[in-house]
């Protein structure tokens, strides 16, 4: 019969028989970051030098063709050609292996959806040149001593178009397929209403809102002078300039000169510097009954979920988080921060594993 103390001594016995991971068993952990560091680059050149539209535009193609098309040289296409394959990002097209130099290749299943088409739900096309930017990683390691900080208007105009870009498939899940998953919402919306999204960036949001809403009026505010010059450039491209109302605040001090029937956020909740005054002010905007819309990244609650493809992409939007002082918050945060603010109903739905969407109405 064991005893407790015996346990410890069985334990350091199985400890010692246990040499954990060996050298060859970790290896490839870091071969895969290197890997997968390679198809990115593939990916990112691949987009901005036009071969992928290329490929998705005129079907399969060898290399040298590819290249006289595009004015490149076919040698380093050819290159690109054979690291994309390795990739996963085109097949080969025909009877010729994909090593050869007269192969031809073709856009994986889907990618031109993927990667090109910035409509679709599904659109993973503007992360790549978004990761590639210096406000992420390059600026994170020239202030890893000093640890200064940053705001939306030390940005480029680069970094705000890319993140709008990326941005886009997370409001075309939202409007209208999210929003209607929250209760009673798409009849209010249907009947009019004065609809703000809080954070609205370049104003993507707000065109999709107002073609879909053709009732409602329309507010976007936003902390950053650029952001909220482009969302005016958008609206009045949009033949949206006397319908939507455009505010330069910071949410913690917004205030509407008549109330909203929803106010929206979309990947930007996250960001405020005082989450509860936002929600403060939100509510103070509100109608009562009427509807808070967070659409958010839900950042992981374990370990297993973190090591995921979508947690770890998570954990690369906390490098730029973290330079304007904030980072992801788990889904959940959402519920208690509803809550601690009087809403009823919170709910939420998952659209998918980096989106999420969190709701909440204003007590009646
Ligand atoms: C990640 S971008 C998202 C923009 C837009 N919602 C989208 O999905 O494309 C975050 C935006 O939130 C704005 N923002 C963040 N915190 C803010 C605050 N406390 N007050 C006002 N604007 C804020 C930034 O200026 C920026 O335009």
């Amino acid at each position: 019969m064991s005893t407790d103390s015996d346990r410890p001594e069985t334990t350091a016995a199985s400890d010692a028989a246990d040499p954990g991971p060996q050298l060859s068993d970790q290896a490839p952990i870091l071969l895969g970051l290197a890997a997968g560091y390679i198809g990115h680059r593939c990916v990112g050149l691949g987009l901005r030098s036009g071969l992928i539209a290329e490929l998705a535009d005129g079907g399969p193609r060898t290399a040298r063709e590819l290249a006289g098309r595009r004015g490149l040289d076919p040698y380093l296409v050819w290159v690109w050609c054979r690291g994309a394959f390795a990739a996963g990002l085109v097949e080969r097209a025909g009877d010729e292996p994909a090593l050869a130099a007269d192969a031809r290749y073709e856009l994986a299943p889907h990618m031109a959806t993927l990667l090109l088409d910035s409509d679709s739900p599904a659109f993973l096309g503007g992360i790549f040149p978004l990761l590639e930017q210096p406000e992420v990683f390059d600026r994170f390691e020239r202030t890893l001593a000093t640890g200064e900080r940053m705001w939306w208007a030390d940005t480029s105009p680069d970094w705000i178009q890319a993140v709008s870009r990326s941005g886009r498939p997370f409001y075309t899940r939202l409007v209208p397929g999210g929003l209607a998953q929250v209760p009673g919402l798409a009849e209010r919306l249907g009947q009019g209403g004065r609809v703000v999204d809080t954070a609205c960036g370049t104003g993507r949001g707000l065109v999709r809102l107002a073609t879909h809403y053709p009732q409602c009026e329309l507010v976007g505010v936003d902390g950053d002078p650029h952001s909220i010059e482009q969302a005016r450039a958008a609206m009045a491209q949009a033949g949206l300039a006397e319908r939507v109302q455009l505010v330069c605040s910071p949410l913690e001090e917004f205030t509407l000169d008549q109330p909203a029937s929803v106010v929206i956020n979309n990947i930007s909740m996250h960001e405020c510097r005082d989450i509860d005054q936002v929600t403060r002010q939100v509510r103070a905007a509100l109608d009562p009954g009427g509807w808070f819309v967070v659409s958010d990244f839900p950042f992981p609650e374990d370990e297993p979920t973190l090591r995921t493809p979508p947690g770890r992409l998570m954990s690369g939007v906390q490098v730029f988080e973290a330079q304007i002082d904030d980072q992801l918050l788990p889904r959940a945060a959402y519920d208690g921060l509803l809550d601690r603010h009087g809403f009823t109903d919170v709910d939420h739905v998952q659209l998918t594993p980096v989106h999420a969407v969190t709701w909440g109405r204003r007590a009646a």
